[in-house]
C-alpha cells in the first residue's frame, strides 16, 4: 500500500530564472526553496498545447490547469474548440445559433452579444465576436447590440480602447440601411457581470441593470465612457464602472427586451455561470437578486458551462467532455478525499478539478470546504485566507480520515492580477509560510506532500516598457512560465523521471502511484519512476 497524499496548488506561481518583475524569485520563501532543492523536484509545463490550448503562445490559466491536474489527460479546450467551430462554420449550424437568429427575427427583436472584449483567450476572444457579427448580418438580422466587458486582466491593464476601436471599426464596416449594430453597454469585468463562485452576486446584479435595463450612467459611446472614467477616477480596465450607451435624447441604444436573443460569447465557465443562471432561471425560482425586469428572451452560451446543471440549456459549441477524472477514479477505489480553498478558487479545486462539473461523485467519500473570500482588492490583504485554508488542511490531515487531500492557495494569482509587485511578493511569502505548517503536519502524520502550481502569473509582474515617470509598467495577466513540482516526504526511493516534457496532465498518475494504485489507461504517465 502507498502513502496518503496532500496536493497543494500555489495558484499563479510560475518558476523561471527571468529576474525582471519576478515576485516569486525575489520573495523570501525558504520552504519553496527547500522543496525545489533538497527534495525530489522538477518544473512542468502549464501553458500552450500541453494543457489543450491552441498554441504554445497561449498562457496557461486556472481552468485548463485544474482540468489537466484533475483528469490526467490533455483535452482540446474551449478556446481551441470555438476556433475550430467558427473556422469550419459548424457553429452556425448549431441549433442554438439557428434558434437565436430565428427568435430575434420572428419577434422583430435584437440580437445581443455579452462578453469579455479582448484577445486574452482565457474567457473569450474578440475574434469570435467579430466572426459572429459578420454572420449575423448574413443571416439578415437588423438590430444587433454588443455589451462589452472590459478586460485588463488577461491582457495589458489599460488596453480596452484598442479592442473597442477594433470593434467599432468592424461595426462601421457592417452597418448599412438594413443592418444596425452598436455597443450598448459595458464596464470592467471585476465590477459587473463576471463574478464567480457566488463570491459577490452584487456584481451580476449591477451587470443586469446595465445590460438588460439600461440603468446606469449614460455616455454617447464606449470610448467616451472609458476616457471619462479614466480621467475622473484613474480606473484601470478591469475595475472601470459600468456604463450605458445612450442616444442624443438620453435613451439607451440597446436594452434587452421581450423578443430579443442573447448570446454570451465567453467560452470559460466560472465567470459565466451566474449571469447564465440569471437568464435561464429567470422564471424558475431565481432569487440571487431582484431582477426587476424579466424580458422574454432566447439565451445561449458559447459553451455549456456546467455539465451537471446543464447550464445554460442552449449553447453554440460542444464543450470538452472530460471523462475518467481522478475524483471519479478515487471514488471507485473507495478513497476518501478532501478539497479546500477560499471562494475565489473554491470551484477550481472542485468544479474545474472534476472536468467542469459542480457536483460530487460521492457525498460519502468526498468532503469539500470553502472559506469565504473577502470582497476587497487583494493587494490590500495579500495573505488572503491562506491561514484559514491551512487550518482546515492541517485539521483534515490530523483527522486521518482522508487518503487524498488537495487545496489551492490563490495568492500568487489573485494578488498577481492586481499588478502590485510588492503585494504579490507578500502573497507568495504568505503561501510559503503556510507550507511549513503543511510540511510539519505531513511529517508528523506521514503523508506525502506534492507542491505545484496551475500556471504562472506572479513570476512576471512587469510588462515591457516603462511609465512616463520611469517606473516599470505593471503586468496583470498570467505568464507562459513552467511551474514548480516538488515531492516532500514521498515513499522511500521517490525519484523523478528524466526529461522536461512533463506537464500538469502528468500529475494525476503521479498522485495515484504514490497512493499505491495503477493509473487508468487514459492518463498520461507519472512523473516519478
Ligand atoms: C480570472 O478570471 O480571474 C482571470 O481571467 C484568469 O485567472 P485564473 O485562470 O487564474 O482564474
Ligand atoms: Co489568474
Amino acid at each position: 500500500m502507498g502513502k496518503p497524499v496532500v496536493l497543494v496548488v500555489m495558484d499563479g506561481v510560475g518558476w523561471t530564472e527571468k529576474d525582471h518583475g519576478n515576485a516569486v524569485l525575489h520573495a523570501y520563501k525558504p520552504q519553496i526553496d527547500e522543496l525545489m532543492t533538497k527534495w525530489p523536484h522538477t518544473t512542468i509545463k502549464a501553458s500552450g498545447v500541453a494543457v489543450g490550448l491552441p498554441t504554445d503562445k497561449d498562457m496557461g490559466n486556472s481552468e485548463v490547469g485544474h482540468n489537466a491536474l484533475g483528469c490526467g489527460q490533455i483535452y482540446s479546450q474551449g478556446a481551441k474548440l470555438v476556433n475550430e467551430s467558427i473556422e469550419s462554420g459548424k457553429i452556425y449550424e448549431s441549433q442554438a445559433w439557428k434558434d437565436a437568429v430565428k427568435y430575434a427575427k420572428e419577434h422583430d427583436g435584437k440580437l445581443h452579444f455579452i462578453g469579455l472584449l479582448s484577445d486574452g483567450n482565457v474567457h473569450s476572444n474578440i475574434n469570435h465576436l467579430i466572426a459572429m457579427l459578420k454572420e449575423s448580418k448574413k443571416e439578415g438580422l437588423k438590430q444587433v447590440r454588443v455589451h462589452a466587458l472590459l478586460d485588463g486582466r488577461d491582457v495589458p491593464e489599460t488596453s480596452a480602447l484598442q479592442y473597442v476601436d477594433q470593434l467599432e471599426d468592424v461595426i462601421k464596416s457592417l452597418n448599412d440601411d438594413n443592418y444596425h449594430c452598436a455597443i450598448a453597454s459595458g464596464g470592467g469585468r471585476m465590477v459587473i457581470t463576471m463574478d464567480r463562485y457566488e463570491a459577490d452576486w452584487g456584481m451580476v446584479e449591477k451587470g443586469w441593470h446595465i445590460h438588460v435595463m439600461g440603468d446606469g450612467r449614460k455616455f454617447s459611446s464606449a470610448r467616451e465612457a472609458i476616457e471619462t472614467y479614466r480621467k475622473e477616477g484613474g480606473y484601470t480596465d478591469q475595475y472601470l464602472p459600468g456604463f450605458v450607451v445612450a442616444d442624443k435624447d438620453g435613451n439607451p441604444v440597446g436594452t434587452i427586451d421581450d423578443g430579443d436573443s442573447v448570446i454570451l460569447f465567453n467560452f470559460r465557465g466560472d465567470r459565466a455561470v451566474e449571469i447564465s443562471k440569471a437568464f435561464d432561471y429567470m422564471n424558475k425560482g431565481f432569487n440571487a437578486f431582484d431582477e426587476v425586469k424579466k424580458p422574454k428572451v432566447y439565451y445561449a452560451g458559447m459553451l455549456q458551462y456546467d455539465g451537471d446543471l446543464k447550464l445554460p440549456e442552449h449553447f453554440l459549441v460542444e464543450p470538452p467532455h472530460i471523462e475518467h477524472t481522478m475524483s471519479e477514479y478515487l471514488v471507485q477505489k473507495g478513497v476518501h478525499s478532501f478539497a479546500c480553498s477560499e471562494t475565489q478558487k473554491f470551484g477550481h479545486v472542485t468544479y474545474f478539478w472534476n472536468g467542469n462539473r459542480s457536483e460530487k461523485f460521492s457525498d460519502e467519500l468526498e468532503d469539500w470546504v470553502e472559506i469565504p473570500s473577502d470582497i476587497i482588492p487583494f493587494d490590500k490583504k495579500p495573505w488572503m485566507k491562506a491561514c484559514e485554508i491551512t487550518d482546515k488542511m492541517v485539521e483534515a490531515i490530523a483527522s486521518g480520515k482522508y487518503q487524498f487531500l488537495r487545496c489551492n492557495y490563490p495568492n500568487g494569482d489573485m494578488v498577481g492580477h492586481t499588478g502590485n509587485y510588492e503585494a504579490t511578493m507578500i502573497g507568495v511569502e504568505s503561501v510559503d509560510l503556510m507550507l511549513r505548517r503543511l510540511m510539519d503536519a505531513c511529517k508528523k502524520y506521514d503523508y506525502t506532500l506534492i507542491v505545484t502550481a496551475d500556471h504562472g502569473n506572479s513570476d512576471e509582474m512587469y510588462d515591457k516598457g516603462t511609465n512616463p515617470d520611469g517606473s516599470p509598467k505593471p503586468k496583470t495577466s498570467h505568464s507562459l512560465a513552467r511551474v514548480p513540482f516538488a515531492i516532500y516526504n514521498g515513499p522511500e526511493g521517490t525519484e523523478m523521471k528524466e526529461g522536461d516534457d512533463f506537464g500538469l496532465a502528468n500529475v494525476a498518475a503521479t498522485v495515484v502511484k504514490i497512493l499505491g494504485y495503477e493509473k487508468p489507461e487514459w492518463w498520461l504517465e507519472s512523473i516519478i519512476k
